[in-house]
């Protein structure tokens, strides 16, 4: 499994984690095993948070990562509601303890909420402190809720911005990736497939995709992780609570991509326009 740096942190991360958005709504064994093969496979970056489930979904990522711990390069979230210094801090103990770890590898505050950033700031720093996270991170920011955040915390603070990215969503690429790659802040793309409405094989993108896939002797979902991946700031943390698909997803990490190929899927899939209320860069 490929695996690059980290934003600012001294930790190579695979390139393509595993996704925990309803995992509990399946079938807990094969979750489970779903999860441990891509351990396997070096899918080490697992993706969970306190909203999941209600933390149904720590549990189950708990369940899997026993005994493997060091394999992982695991994260969380607390949601906005918790976000106060406090409430940030307690936060983080229940996925502890629903995780069964004594420590995050990364804690993310899941989106932008009422509570002041200086407030999550200085738990993040109580936190890392303390040894029970090891660096933290944002998601669902743009470059506005990003600058404020820099003004906070200051330069090769925060490790990510895990951030809606598919083929057919790829406003992210105008400003937010720009923005990450000047300040050194890793790009997580969250629902890579779309969240399950992936294009059809049928429609104009899916044929562009399915082409690509056949000369490559690839499959079209690994097609579309590749170009997500494409710049080395960028990664992607797919769901797949099936051990096949998380083998597929996996071995995307081997599929080699021409410029020509990125191109045609470029347009396929166009990036569309950046939207008017946000300053330019
Ligand atoms: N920060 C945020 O606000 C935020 C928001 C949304 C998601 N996320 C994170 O991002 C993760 C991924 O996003 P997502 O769960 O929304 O959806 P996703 O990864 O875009 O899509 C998941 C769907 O794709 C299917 N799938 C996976 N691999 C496949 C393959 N190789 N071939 C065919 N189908 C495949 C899965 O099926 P099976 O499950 O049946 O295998 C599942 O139905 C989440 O689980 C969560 O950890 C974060």
């Amino acid at each position: 499994m490929e695996r690059r740096r980290f934003g600012p942190t001294n930790r190579e991360v695979s390139v393509f984690g595993q996704g925990t958005w309803f995992i509990e709504k399946g079938d807990r064994a094969s979750a489970i095993a779903a999860l441990r093969r891509g351990l396997d496979l070096g899918m080490s970056h697992i993706d969970t948070a306190e909203m999941y489930g209600d933390g149904l979904a720590e549990d189950i990522v708990g369940a899997a990562i026993m005994g493997r711990r060091d394999e992982v390069f695991l994260v969380s979230k607390v949601l906005p509601e918790n976000a106060s210094r406090a409430g940030t801090i307690a936060a983080c103990e229940r996925s502890l303890a629903h995780l069964k770890t004594d420590h995050l590898n990364c804690y993310l505050l899941h989106w932008r909420g009422r509570f002041p950033l200086e407030e999550t700031v200085a738990a993040f720093d109580a936190l890392q402190q303390a040894g029970k996270i090891l660096s933290w991170g944002v998601s669902n920011f743009d470059v506005a809720d990003l600058q404020d955040m820099l003004a906070v915390a200051g330069e090769r603070r925060i490790a990510c911005n895990q951030v809606l990215y598919h083929l057919d969503e790829r406003a992210i690429e105008h400003r937010v990736v720009p923005w990450c790659e000047a300040h050194d802040v890793a790009v997580v793309a969250y629902s890579p497939f779309g969240s399950g409405s992936f294009p059809r094989p049928s429609s104009k993108g899916g044929r562009v995709l399915k082409e690509i896939a056949t000369r490559h002797a690839a499959t079209a979902h690994q097609v579309a992780l590749r170009f997500l991946v494409r710049r080395p700031s960028l990664f992607a943390i797919p769901k797949a609570s099936k051990a096949v698909h998380v083998a597929e997803n996996a071995a995307a990490a081997k599929l080699r991509l021409s410029n020509a190929d990125f191109a045609l899927i470029d347009a396929a899939f166009p990036i569309g326009a950046a939207p008017r209320s946000l300053p330019m860069l």
